[in-house]
């Protein structure tokens, strides 16, 4: 409830991800005076980059009502023609994590997302029949971690594929202020941007680390976020320097020490660090590959030189 009451509401208040903004914009304008229902929308990139805000916003700003569900939980055909029977005209169904939808409940979207109408066989043997039902006019919006994840014939049935990307240090800064605003949240303009460097481009890091940094802020001092107290927090909360965490490292210094810089493959890396394949490749392997400290070669993942310098290593001895 918390973040939900974080999460902006119109396309205005959206901070970041500019070119989808602006895009989102027009398309969601002229479906609006064409009265239809917008095209479906694939919307992809790492946890936490505000892609179910993203499906709240479009929602409020055609006037519809939003439906929340996620590829997991629609477990059988049945669960999903529910669903879909239940919308209204021009409703947005956002499915998250759709990669992971199984497929006999896929194979139900596709006529749906096509022609708006549900296939459903009726009966077993001789006398089964396939019978069709209209569908409401609907906007499916699917997110996923990577679009690669999707089959190719449910990719091509999206009209609007839009990549997240993640966010600059003063995007960041903008949303932790706009987020200290609305929870009353004391802060000035260094503390606001030491936490935002220090998220890993993410809003949902950043939102959570400006919790965290406030009950810092109340305990140990005046109540205020300054430079001073966003620097103790973080450091406590073994955020580093450039915001990478404790699987982070260890990742990091897993390639360096265990495998000498790599390559070393996925399930190998993980196994060695004790974390999930799928984790490590959508949830921390993005950012430090954006921050150029992870090659990924067709061999495995290798070490930078600049991994080796953020860990003060000396690179390509031996
Ligand atoms: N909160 C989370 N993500 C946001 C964004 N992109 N803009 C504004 N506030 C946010």
């Amino acid at each position: 409830i918390d973040e939900v009451s974080l999460r902006p509401k119109k396309l205005d208040e959206y901070i970041g991800q500019s070119k989808v903004k602006s895009n989102l914009n027009v398309f969601i304008e002229a479906a609006k005076r064409r009265n239809e229902a917008l095209d479906h929308v694939l919307l992809y990139g790492p946890p936490g980059l505000g892609k179910t805000t993203l499906a709240s916003i479009i929602s409020s700003e055609m006037g519809v009502n939003l439906r929340i569900t996620s590829g997991p939980a629609i477990e059988k055909a049945g669960d999903l023609a529910a669903i879909l029977t239940n919308l209204s005209t021009h409703d947005v169904l956002f499915i998250d994590e759709i990669h992971r939808l199984n497929r006999s409940v896929e194979e139900i979207l596709y006529p749906a997302m096509e022609d708006y109408a549900l296939d459903i066989i009726i009966g077993k043997g001789p006398s089964a029949r396939s019978i069709r039902i209209d569908l409401p006019k609907f906007t499916l919006i699917g997110a996923t971690t990577r679009a690669g994840l999707l089959t190719a014939p449910l990719r091509d049935r999206f009209g609007v594929i839009n990549k997240l990307e993640m966010y600059t240090a003063d995007e960041l800064k903008h949303i932790v202020k706009r987020s200290a605003g609305i929870l009353n949240i004391e802060l000035d303009e260094d503390g606001a941007y030491e936490i935002a460097r220090r998220s890993r481009g993410t809003p949902r890091i950043a939102n959570r680390l400006l919790k965290r940094v406030r009950d810092f802020a109340q305990v140990i001092g005046k109540g205020i976020i300054d430079l001073k107290v966003a620097k103790h927090a973080l450091d406590a909360l073994e955020v580093d320097e450039i915001g990478l965490d404790g699987v982070d490292r260890n990742m990091l210094l897993s390639i360096i020490t265990k495998f000498s810089g790599g390559p070393v493959g996925l399930d190998t890396l993980a196994a060695s660090i004790g974390e999930d394949p799928g984790t490590i490749e959508d949830v921390y392997e993005p950012f430090l590959i954006q921050l150029g400290y992870i090659n990924k070669t067709p061999r495995g993942r290798m070490a930078t030189r600049h991994a080796y310098e953020h860990f003060g290593l000396p690179f390509g001895e031996e």
